[in-house]
């Protein structure tokens, strides 16, 4: 179908872009088309998009904009396939905008581009296919790991209906994949070197409940038996669905990292319930509490909106205080945006710009200041990190990252290696001492690894 033809995808949006993006391109490759990193010499773009916030979609429209001067200036023709949330969205009103745009592939029509590529090759007519649901998993055999790190995704959609978000409309509602179909995923993914996975889901501690499969926690349990996996990371935990018997459930499992990112949003009661989170504070403090009582140390982040309509210096001032009471690790952080669909759009009270742009900002310094000080009191600590990488910046130096999802760069110990202590590269785990920071990056050196092999 494709064959010889060359693709070249970007990438917008979350993990689960991420990793679609990777079915999209095996799914291409399965029909001849070859990869290219360079879109100028590509026959195909695929753009994978996120609607979640303006910013999002507008990043999108530049580059499509970027496309169609290309081809007025005579350049290559290339066919332009829009994908993910924003093609889901807007269906055929993208081709009404950006005629040069051949398919667009809405968010369950991920592996039928090729199909859809050929149709319009074959008829010149663009193609658009946004019908939601029917989703088609990727096999288990397609799934082609990055290195040793592997996403997996084990459910799909969304069906919380937060009242400030456009995921449920563009990723319909939750859908799990069978329980038996993820973890031959995981083995074969295991079996190609894979020694870390990130479990992926809007709501990962929905796992079954759609489709009456096993809980997440006994998924957790069923993926801690594979042998050879050493790390099992998840994305992202809801606080309304995250509770004291998962988390005590989670304390007996050695491969699931003590890293937990759940997203809070405000700090205020009356502002989570007009953004329909289904939690309170008290709650989410309860987890918090159970995670110190029954796991120890962990690290936490999480996800904050800011300015969120009505929202009120008083409602801000509590967001900081419970971001302070938690001591979270780290955040991202966002102003709240207005999008097509959500409940958020009919309330009054919206925040002035700058009083949202400037809790922003005084949110960034206490988020900037509290990842400072976890990161200084890890200074002469010593820790099993993984390799991940050779540093860009410094040949002789390794990123790597802790269980704690933290970033360090590190030196190995000089000398040759030995049968003591063979070399490592990415996927290897080692023993490094914290000696230093720069910006958010640790800094470490390896501990001599005859030391740490024979311990
Ligand atoms: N499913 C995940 C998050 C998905 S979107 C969860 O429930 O936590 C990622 C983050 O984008 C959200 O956590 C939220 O903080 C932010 N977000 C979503 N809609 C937004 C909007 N309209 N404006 C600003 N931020 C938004
Ligand atoms: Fe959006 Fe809420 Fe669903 Fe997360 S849980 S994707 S924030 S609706
Ligand atoms: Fe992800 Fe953006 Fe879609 S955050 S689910 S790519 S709207």
């Amino acid at each position: 179908m494709g064959k010889g033809k060359r693709f070249f995808i970007e990438t917008y949006g979350c993990e689960m872009n991420k990793s679609d993006s990777l079915d999209i391109a095996v799914s291409l490759e399965r029909q001849g088309y070859v990869r290219t990193s360079d879109a100028l010499e590509a026959d195909v773009v695929v753009i994978n998009t996120c609607s979640v916030r303006r910013h999002a979609e507008q990043r999108v429209y530049g580059r499509l904009g970027y496309y169609r001067g290309l081809k007025k200036s005579g350049r290559k023709d290339r066919a332009i396939v829009l994908a993910g949330c924003m093609a889901q969205r807007l269906g055929r009103e993208a081709q009404r905008r950006f005629p040069e745009i051949a398919v667009v592939a809405g968010t369950s029509h991920n592996l039928r581009i090729p199909l859809y590529l050929s149709e319009y090759q074959n008829t010149k007519i663009p193609v658009a296919k946004t019908k939601l649901g029917g989703y088609e998993f990727s096999r288990p055999e397609d799934r082609r790991p990055e290195g040793h790190h592997a996403w997996v995704t084990i459910i799909k959609g969304c069906s919380n209906y937060c009242s400030y978000c456009i995921v449920p409309y563009v990723r319909g509602p939750e859908l799990s994949k069978p329980s038996g179909d993820i973890t031959a995923e995981v083995d074969a993914l295991v079996d190609r070197g894979v020694t870390e996975i990130t479990l992926l889901g809007q709501n990962v501690n929905a796992y079954g409940k759609d489709s009456g499969d096993i809980s997440f926690a006994d998924l957790l349990e069923r993926l801690d038996h594979i042998s050879g996996l050493r790390w099992i990371r998840f994305l992202t935990s809801h606080p309304k669905d995250f509770d004291v018997d998962v988390i005590r459930r989670i304390s007996g499992l050695g491969k699931v990292c003590r890293h937990f990112h759940l997203p809070l949003q405000s700090g205020s009661d009356r502002v989570l319930s007009l953004m329909n989170r289904g939690y309170s504070i008290r709650h989410y403090m309860s987890i918090v509490e159970a995670l110190n009582r029954f796991v120890g140390d962990f690290a936490i982040t999480t996800d904050i909106i800011v300015g969120f309509p009505t929202e009120t210096d008083e409602d801000f001032k509590k967001t900081l205080s419970v971001y302070e009471e938690v001591g979270f690790d780290d955040a991202f952080t966002y102003r709240y945006s207005k999008r097509p669909h959500i409940a958020a759009g009919a309330l009054d009270g919206e925040v002035d710009p700058a009083v949202a742009q400037d809790r922003l900002e005084r949110l960034i310094d206490v988020v900037r200041r509290t990842e400072d000080e976890k990161n200084r009191s890890l200074l002469g600590e010593e820790c099993e990190v993984l390799v991940v990488k050779k540093s860009r910046k410094n040949p002789s130096e390794f990123l790597a990252k802790t269980e704690h999802g933290k970033l360090v760069a590190c030196r190995p110990t000089g000398g040759r290696p030995t049968a003591d202590a063979p070399a490592f590269g990415p996927g290897s785990f080692i023993r490094v001492r914290i000696e230093g920071i720069s910006g958010k990056t640790l800094r470490g050196s390896e501990v001599l690894r005859r030391y740490a092999l024979s311990d």
